[in-house]
């Protein structure tokens, strides 16, 4: 089986997506699969890339390819210098992507309309689930706990005072498409609204404003079979440093000590069992299928809201999902098989 492993693109997660990459490819066993990476450049173009002493290549320039509309993972390389000619036939596409342009259901399309099988999410589960907008709105038409929230449109911000009054100080504010908390700030005061709101505009035209829920950060891995049986994992904990306030993008990629996974989180049976339903519940929901991880907040009374979905999880063997995956008995490797049979089927 040739799969194209994409990686990169066009998001502020692009680092966080080389990372995840670089795991995939070496769980792609060479005697099982071949393996074909395609590197995304911040500019989004695909270009062919390597995998030479565990590491991927990420050229600058090259030779582009594409994937043929209808063309069953035709691939074509266009040269910088030359002619275009077909390169290779792939049978599976595999987009380890995080954020925009490719977790959000705009490379599943690719795909799609490529005729070619996809591992992971979907179109309609990645696009619903990367809005936390849309995904909040899902989430609470099923009756599924979620924290309050303000939407904000550009060029409607409400005043603090307004947003305080329904949700309470501290509160988040957030672009509604982005991961890894790229443009999300805690603002406690006046005086960090302004900025708050301007950096997370820089990310996004629609903004949450979302009330702070002082409460354990509990993330559940979900992966469906073949036969579309779900499974849910042990719960893993995210236990972010005192320094960092939140589980910030610092906390999660630069700062080595800005957080601890405790896998698994330890939590009563009912409440684990509970949320455990409740994140299949989530999956359903907004319309996943494939993988997602879903994330918690679990108060000191042991109430829950689900905070979001991530359909193109971090995929290291040290991140959550896998981690979270190891302690229930599936290893890295076999979450790969899973996937690209689920794909296949
Ligand atoms: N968006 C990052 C990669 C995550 O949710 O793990
Ligand atoms: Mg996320």
């Amino acid at each position: 089986l040739r799969i194209a492993v994409l990686f990169g693109g066009r998001s502020a997660e692009h680092e966080v997506s080389i990372l995840s990459a670089t795991n995939v490819m070496g769980a792609l066993k060479p005697e099982k699969y071949d393996a074909f990476p395609i590197f995304i450049t911040r500019e989004g173009r695909w270009l062919t890339s390597a995998f030479v002493d565990g590491a991927l290549a990420t050229p600058s320039s090259g030779t582009e390819i594409c994937l043929v509309p209808g063309g069953c993972g035709r691939v074509m390389a266009i040269p910088a210098n030359g002619a275009p000619h077909e390169l290779a036939t792939i049978d599976m596409l595999f987009p380890v992507l995080h954020g925009l342009h490719g977790e959000d259901g705009s490379v599943q399309g690719v795909a799609q309309v490529a005729r070619v099988p996809l591992a992971g999410c979907g179109i309609l589960g990645s696009a619903a689930a990367l809005d936390k907008e849309i995904a909040k709105r899902l989430l609470r038409a099923a009756g599924l706990p979620v924290a309050r929230a303000v939407t904000i449109h550009e060029g409607t911000t409400p005043s603090l005072a307004a947003l305080e009054g329904e949700l309470g100080l501290p509160l988040f504010i957030k672009p509604a498409r982005q991961g890894s908390s790229v443009g999300v700030a805690k603002v406690h005061a006046s005086q960090e609204f302004a900025a708050a709101l301007a950096e997370a505009f820089r990310h996004d035209r629609t903004l949450l404003a979302e009330e702070f829920i002082a409460g354990r950060e509990i993330e559940f891995s979900v992966l469906e079979d073949a036969a579309g049986k779900l499974f849910v994992s042990r719960p893993g904990e995210i236990v972010p440093a005192e320094s960092h306030g939140f589980y910030s993008y610092d906390a999660k990629y630069i700062d080595e000590t800005g957080a601890a996974l405790k896998v698994p989180a330890e939590l009563p049976p009912e409440v684990e069992a509970a949320m455990r339903d409740a994140a299949a519940e989530a999956f359903r929901a907004v319309g996943c299928d494939g993988m997602a991880r879903v994330d918690f907040f679990l108060t000191p009374d042991m109430r829950f809201v689900i905070n979001e979905l991530n359909t193109i999880p971090g995929f290291t063997d040290i991140s959550m999902y896998s981690k979270a995956m190891a302690a229930s008995g599936v290893s890295y490797a076999e979450v790969i098989d899973r996937l690209v049979e689920h794909g296949i089927a």
